[in-house]
């Protein structure tokens, strides 16, 4: 029996490769005419066993379905071509353009920044694993920080690997869950590779949260990492500045704060001050030994930094967006304004 793929191929090429009305007839005739390729498939279905029955007959008949109404289209576009079926009194066709979503052109704004910066930009899982959105991020299990970061369980396998299936469960290591940011990244890319490293994570994340006009469910993230040897806090503070004048301009101030995050020490938020005032961005902080050893990177050789920042956020910021749950609601009357 011929495979329904190779059919659907040859005869997609076929249907549009038809000149006149002659050549699509032929062409119908060859797949679905009383000899044709698939009406053959078709009648064997009948022998088949009772299992490949149903999905083979279902996956035939679909097939037929889908070629007669490319045959159908192609019958219409050349007998407009020919100018024969044209109705000009109908009205015409609108063409609807879409646009990038805002957040999504602000990730290619980072990305590109980063990029020009020689950083390598590598994405992540979603559904992660609690050793990674937790446990070697120093954030063991039953210890207060993890509230912070309460996120969703999920029932299915965490990607590449023993993760539980079944009722979804909140402890363990290997506990599949929505991450709730993106510094998992950190552990994981190092488990493969060696510094110096430097690269940027854009993503989605996910956090337990009831939702307001500063707060979702739901939102975009971006982390950040450079391990090499003799990397200071300056480096830190002096790469955020240049990265928030290249994307809100050589005006903007950028000042830090001190924080905590159990990944970093010492950690910091950085605030930034444009057209409307101080406003903090992100966190960050230089990693933590205790990371470092569990990316299997030595402290004593190497040190480094993350800076962790909410995408949404900027793109508010650069667009004059006050609630963020606009990006998330489908509205034209919001995403036709970029
Ligand atoms: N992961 C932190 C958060 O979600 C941000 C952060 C990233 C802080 C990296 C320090 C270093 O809030």
């Amino acid at each position: 029996m011929k495979s329904l793929e190779d059919i659907k191929l040859r005869a997609q090429k076929d249907i549009s490769a038809a000149k006149d009305a002659q050549q699509l007839f032929n062409v119908e005739k060859k797949y679905l005419g009383r000899k044709g390729e698939l009406t053959l498939v078709l009648k064997q279905v009948k022998d088949l066993s009772a299992e490949e029955k149903r999905t083979m007959g279902k996956q035939a008949n679909e097939l037929q379905k889908e070629l007669e109404q490319l045959l159908s289209v192609q019958r219409r576009v050349l007998a407009e071509g020919s100018g024969a079926a044209a109705d000009l009194s109908l009205p015409a066709l609108k063409q609807e353009k879409g646009s990038v979503h805002p957040l999504m052109a602000m990730q290619q704004r980072i990305e590109d920044i980063f990029l020009q910066m020689g950083y390598e930009i590598l994405y992540g899982p979603e559904i992660e694993k609690a050793k990674y959105n937790f446990d070697l991020l120093n954030i063991p299990e039953k210890h207060p920080s993890r509230d912070v970061w309460d996120t969703f369980y999920v029932s299915a396998p965490a990607p590449s690997g023993s993760g539980g299936q079944g009722a979804a469960k909140k402890s363990g290591p290997e506990t599949p869950l929505l991450r709730t940011h993106i510094s998992p990244m950190q552990i994981r890319v190092m488990e493969e590779r060696k510094p110096p490293i430097r690269f940027i994570s854009p993503g989605r994340v996910f956090r337990h949260e009831a939702t307001d006009a500063t707060h979702e469910a739901n939102y975009f993230y971006n982390e950040g990492l450079v391990i090499e040897k003799g990397i200071s806090f300056g480096d830190m503070l002096g790469t955020l500045d240049v990265f928030f004048k290249a994307l809100f301009g050589d005006d903007v101030e950028t000042r830090a704060q001190p924080s905590f995050f159990p990944f970093v020490e010492p950690g910091a938020e950085v605030l930034m001050k444009g057209s409307k005032g101080w406003m903090e961005m992100l966190g960050c902080g230089m990693v933590h030994p205790k990371v470092l050893k569990n990316m299997g990177v030595d402290p004593k050789e190497y040190s480094g930094f993350a800076f962790g920042m909410g995408i949404d956020r900027l793109m508010m910021y650069y667009n004059d967006v006050r609630d963020i749950r606009s990006s998330y609601q489908g509205d034209l009357r919001f995403l036709k304004q970029f």
